[in-house]
């Protein structure tokens, strides 16, 4: 048990995957300040970033938190193809919009992500919720490596996917998705109870300027928040053509779906990702007909209460709602 969680009432087991990213750091925070968690690992991987700064973020993160849950460092690109980049318009050059890294001295664990999220499931067999809120490689991998670890998962609640709503990168295809597909489907293919926590309601999760307002200096990691949420709400202003500033809490709402499931409403659906299609690589294919032939492999977020969870947020990271 970590520090951070030894007084609590834990019912959670999690295992956190991130691309820190500035809603990766917001999610991290969130999943510290959960009572219901107990965060065993954090493990790392390319997306927003790099998987080095990825990997530097979260330390950083954590140090700033007085956390210290281990890191793992874990993929450096996709499953079959090039990785495209980092995004350093919506995140800044560093993941963390610009905002200073303090100085920790602390190093990610000497064991890979993958090797991590094999051992602390075989470890808790029935126990471990995998949260991933980057491309899936991380998993897809460790599933390969052990095809009997999907059955001892507790649960993935992941952050990606658009079921009935607009991407992000295509027209169709959510940025987690479209950055590794075929890590993506193997996932969903692999028969692990999944909630999938995609667009349809992470855009519905609105962090506005006004709470960021509120933020209490009492917190250890307020300027870093201010910095890196400040340019993160600039980039979603702009790509959103909106007059009000607010970001969308995309990696947050998953890990509070974690101990919360309430705060979605969901419908169980089968959901395919297209590794293939032209214009449509990356898209999650839910089957919405009544009568599906696919058995129903996941829980699909389709609305959400966003009042109770912007309340949450906000408490936990030291904010009014
Ligand atoms: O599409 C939103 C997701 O992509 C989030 O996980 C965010 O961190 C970015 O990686
Ligand atoms: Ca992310």
């Amino acid at each position: 048990m970590t520090s951070a969680n030894k007084h609590k009432v834990i019912l959670h087991k999690v295992i956190l995957d991130v691309d820190t990213g500035v809603d990766d750091a917001l999610a991290i925070l969130y999943a510290l300040a959960d009572p219901d968690i107990e965060l065993l690992g954090i493990t790392t991987c390319f997306g927003n970033v790099d998987v080095d700064t990825a990997t530097e973020n979260t330390l950083a993160v954590l140090h700033l938190a007085g956390a210290r849950v281990p890191v793992y460092r874990g993929s450096a690109a996709p499953l079959l193809r090039e990785w495209e980049g980092p995004v350093p318009w919506i995140h800044g050059d560093n993941g963390i919009g610009g905002a200073r890294r303090p100085a920790h001295g602390r190093s990610a664990e000497a064991m890979d992500a993958m090797s991590f999220i094999r051992e602390a499931v075989r470890r808790h067999p029935g126990e471990v919720t995998l949260v991933p809120v980057a491309r899936m490689t991380n998993l897809a991998k460790a599933f390969a490596f052990d095809p009997e670890l999907p059955g001892l998962v507790r649960r993935v609640v992941m952050m990606g996917g658009a079921a009935a709503c607009p991407g992000n990168v295509t027209p169709v295809a959510e940025a987690n998705i479209w950055g590794d597909p075929e890590a993506a489907q193997m996932v969903f293919a692999s028969g692990v109870p999944i909630t999938m926590v995609g667009l349809d309601v992470t855009m519905q999760a609105r962090l506005t300027q006004a709470h960021l307002d509120t933020l209490t200096d009492s917190v250890p990691y307020a300027s870093l928040l201010r910095e890196a949420v400040g340019f993160y709400m600039n980039a979603y202003q702009r790509a959103q053509q909106s007059q009000e500033a607010w970001c969308a809490l995309h990696d947050p709402l998953a890990v509070a779906m974690v101990s919360d499931p309430t705060l979605c409403r969901t419908e169980r659906r089968h959901v395919a990702v297209e590794t293939e299609g032209r214009l449509t690589a990356g898209m999650t294919v839910v089957d919405w007909r009544p009568a599906a032939p696919a058995a129903a492999n996941a829980d699909v977020c389709v609305s959400l209460d966003s009042a109770r969870f912007l309340a949450r947020f906000c408490e936990r990271l030291g904010m009014q709602a």
